[in-house]
């Protein structure tokens, strides 16, 4: 069978047709719903949000959102009502420090180390840092005391973190890595911190959502790329000092003593889970939390275990753990497997009926199907990401369903995505499934695209550009 994109094999285009007409019907049944949200934008929904913003700015993650979000939103939503906030796909802990900041316990669960590392050394750096640990930390902003160090701590690497760094870099990361054993365990917390947030800087590589991009300097190139120049790579020294007076200058603003501002809410306790949450959901308890906040992984091939290999080989993960990881994550990237779902708990068989009942999803996966059988898909593995990627979130919904108290919000951030020339309609699907397992649709906000950006997301094909969308769902 042939297909190209401007003349569909004529079954390819009755399936395409078929889709386009479910989602105009499910675009009716929430059109009271979707809502322009000028309050909101790219920033805001995004990690630039987070720029200069005290502690959130430490760790650029990249997939993170802004406190400025998750301050709105209890603002909005939660208020003064005493609870707790659930976010199951944690990051570096956006929604738990912004919560707490506001006087609201919070819940995480992260399966990346990465993240994990960032929210435990952040909440040591809230809670437990005394006077003699920050004046440590100066005096290595002063001395610089790793020059001098003899012993160094060599580092692992993964395959895809080989040769990532120049020579000089590594002998002083090795050495920084020796002086800071010296230390006592809050101190090198801290250590660490800011050196994972350097690693990018000081490196040849550029994380670049699927992969991490290499710079032609490291003398590796990814086959059929294009030389690539990152700019400045900094060199250690700077880069980590710099880091080190950021989060001293910022430990001392968040330790500042209550009184000094009277405005300023005692923070609240924050707990993280470690791990999936398709593990941890099911042990948490019934009607616990007065809100979600959260954004899920999107459907869109991203690999954070790529993107995040040099912070997870510094943080010793071998190449079998890392590559364990990348299937314990929610189904996002090609080389997801199918999970067993039912196995992991056999309570979520009628989520998985749902989901596969929606008429929406099941067309797309019936087309993606065909398309992979024609041979006409860029990689075959999109049909098996996209099932196990609604599947898994409808699991995830419903655990959140069981875990919210009647009323409470659950608030997510997620972008629509297209493949094969098909948009999927991630926003609507997700909804619809939210209705069938116990929430009401209030909002589906669409966050408004930069002027300018549109046509050239049009592309060749008359495309229009993808929707990114923050819902919002009451528990009935
Ligand atoms: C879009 S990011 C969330 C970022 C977060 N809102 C923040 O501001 O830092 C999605 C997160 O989900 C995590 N994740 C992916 N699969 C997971 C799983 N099965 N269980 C828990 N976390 C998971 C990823 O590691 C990533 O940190």
């Amino acid at each position: 069978m042939t297909s190209d994109r401007n003349t569909p094999h004529p079954e390819t285009a009755e399936l395409r047709a078929k889709i386009v007409a479910l989602d105009t019907e499910l675009a009716e049944s929430f059109k009271t719903q979707f809502s322009g949200a000028p309050f909101l934008s790219r920033k805001v929904v995004s990690f630039q949000g987070n720029k200069g913003k005290p502690a959130y700015s430490w760790y650029k993650y990249k997939e993170a959102f802004s406190a400025g979000l998750v301050e709105y939103f209890l603002g909005s939503y939660v208020g003064q009502v005493s609870g707790k906030v659930l976010d199951p796909f944690a990051g570096i802990g956006t929604t738990l420090f912004a919560a707490s900041s506001q006087g609201i316990p919070a819940d995480g669960i992260e399966l990346l180390p990465i993240g994990q590392e960032i929210i435990r050394a952040r909440l040591l750096s809230e809670r437990e840092l005394t006077s003699n640990d920050i004046a440590t930390l100066e005096s290595w902003i002063k001395s610089l005391p790793w020059k001098e160090f003899s012993e160094r701590l060599p580092f692992s690497t993964i395959p895809i973190t080989e040769n990532a760094y120049p020579p000089e870099t590594v002998e002083a990361i090795e050495r920084y890595r020796g002086a800071l054993q010296q230390e006592d365990e809050k101190v090198q917390a801290i250590l660490r911190l800011a050196l994972l947030c350097v690693l990018e800087s000081v490196s040849y590589t550029r994380k670049d959502g699927q992969y991490l991009r290499w710079d032609a300097r490291s003398g590796k190139r990814r086959p059929g790329t294009k030389a690539f120049n990152k700019g400045e790579i900094l060199a250690f020294d700077a880069a980590i000092t710099a880091k080190l007076k950021e989060i001293l200058s910022d430990i001392r603003d968040v330790q500042m003593p209550v009184t000094l501002f009277p405005v300023k809410q005692p923070m609240a306790d924050i707990r993280l889970f470690e791990g999936s949450c398709l593990e941890v959901l099911p042990t948490l308890e019934t009607v616990a939390y007065t809100a979600v906040m959260t954004s899920p992984p999107y459907c869109n091939r991203y690999d954070y275990t790529r993107t995040y290999a040099l912070e997870l080989a510094m943080l010793e993960l071998t190449k079998a753990e890392v590559s364990h990881l990348r299937q314990e994550m929610l189904s996002c990237t090609v080389e997801n497997r199918e999970k067993d779902l039912l196995k992991i708990c056999p309570q979520w068989k009628p989520f998985i009926e749902i989901a596969n009942q929606q008429k929406l999803l099941q067309a797309i996966n019936t087309y993606l199907q065909h398309e992979k059988d024609a041979g006409t898909l860029n990689n075959n593995g999109i049909p098996r990401m996209v099932r196990g990627y609604f599947l898994e979130m409808a699991c995830v919904m419903g655990e959140c369903a069981r875990v919210l108290k009647p009323n409470a919000r659950l608030l997510m951030v997620n972008d629509n995505v297209r493949y094969a020339g098909v948009s999927i309609s991630v926003d609507m699907i997700l909804s619809d499934i939210a209705r069938s397992l116990g929430f009401e649709v209030e909002k589906i906000w669409v966050v408004p695209i930069k002027k300018g950006n549109s046509s050239q997301q049009m592309g060749t094909y008359g495309r229009v550009p993808l929707r990114k969308c923050v819902y919002v769902w009451r528990r009935r």
